[in-house]
């Protein structure tokens, strides 16, 4: 691997004494760069330290010598000076500009998880539409994050990947890594996933796992979730869906006052519109609601509510939101009637 690494035991392939285990191919540039200004450190440190402290002891003030200066300047002592430095940080601007490119630009075939970021936790969602409050990804192939934000700004940082990107809403923030794995980890590792950037109170809890699966482990976990998915009653999912996708945060389920009407306050109510005709609620209403937020609403919720099409939302997902919502009216019709209203 690196030849400074060899140097020095301390460093070990990347991670080590520094860093964090490094566990994608990112990780080894980023550590090998850092290790690279580190010892350009070392060395300058170590030859400044030494020659000033001869110059100190070898011409020291002593008893009987009158001290004279001789020297005005000295040309090839200040171009060396002057040159090898410059020359250096080239060396570390190309190496480092080549790092970032590569970490800037994923290669062609990345597999696509999508992420959603939101006061406090993670979610991510897969090609076939399982989604996950854990990172999970196979070692071996480039992933690309489609990132985005529903609120404020987050940051994504896996550590032992040195990969870290920020979210800010209402734009999609890329980033993309090569996890890599070793015979020792077996099937399957963990990695500690962050939110870096401050995003309010809970900021220090908004953290997940990265989880490296083998290919096959991953292809396996990948089916697995999903059957799982398709096995789960419609209003688990819609559960599931409500408090993971972000719905959670501007609509209660109790008739608590957020940014977007209750959810048990949805069917069989009359909603009414300022640029449309008032509408008895029912599942065609919550179904464009979803979907087509601004066709009633050009106002209000309509500016607020982000619109969920196919590709963000599938129809199983839309299909076992409504459920869900249906089941929280039905309870409120219930204690209605219970209490006689
Ligand atoms: Cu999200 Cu800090």
């Amino acid at each position: 691997m690196n030849f400074l690494n060899q140097l020095n035991p301390m460093f070990g392939e990347g991670g080590g004494f520094w860093f964090p285990r490094a566990a994608s191919t990112t990780a080894y540039h980023v550590d090998s760069l850092f290790d690279l200004i580190l010892w350009i450190c070392i060395v300058f440190f170590v030859i400044i330290v030494a020659v000033m402290l001869y110059f100190m002891i070898a011409y020291r003030r002593r008893e009987g010598v009158e001290a004279v200066r001789t020297a005005t300047h000295n040309d090839v002592l200040e171009i060396t000076w002057s040159v090898i430095p410059t020359l250096l940080i080239f060396v570390i601007f190309a190496k480092g500009f080549a790092g970032y490119l590569d970490m800037r630009t994923p290669p062609e075939n990345t597999y696509i998880v999508n992420v959603y970021a939101k006061k406090w936790g993670w979610t991510f969602k897969y090609p076939n539409g399982v989604i996950s409050s854990n990172l999970h990804v196979p070692a071996g192939v480039p992933v690309e994050l489609k990132m985005q934000s529903e609120d404020v700004i987050h940051s994504f940082f896996v550590p032992a990947f040195r990969v870290k990107q920020d979210i800010v809403p209402g734009r999609i923030a890329t980033t993309w890594f090569e996890a890599t794995m070793t015979e020792e980890d077996g099937q399957m590792v963990e990695y500690d996933l962050f939110c870096t950037e401050y995003c309010g109170q809970q900021h220090a809890d908004m953290k997940a796992k990265a989880v490296v699966h083998e290919r096959k482990s991953f292809d396996c976990w990948l089916v697995y979730e999903r059957q799982k998915l398709l096995d789960m009653p419609p209003i688990d999912l819609g559960k599931i869906l409500y408090e993971q996708r972000g719905c959670v945060g501007c609509h209660s389920i109790d008739g608590t006052r957020k940014v977007g009407p209750s959810f048990n306050k949805t069917f069989g109510q009359e909603h009414k519109f300022s640029n449309a005709d008032p509408v008895v609620g029912d599942e065609e209403y919550v179904r464009e609601s979803i979907r087509y937020p601004q066709r009633k609403v050009r106002e209000g919720y309509g500016g607020v509510m982000p619109a969920y099409p196919e590709s963000q939302l599938e129809m199983l997902e839309l299909d076992a939101l409504i459920a869900y919502i249906k089941s929280v009216n039905e309870d409120e019709q219930i204690r209605d009637e219970a209490f006689g209203n």
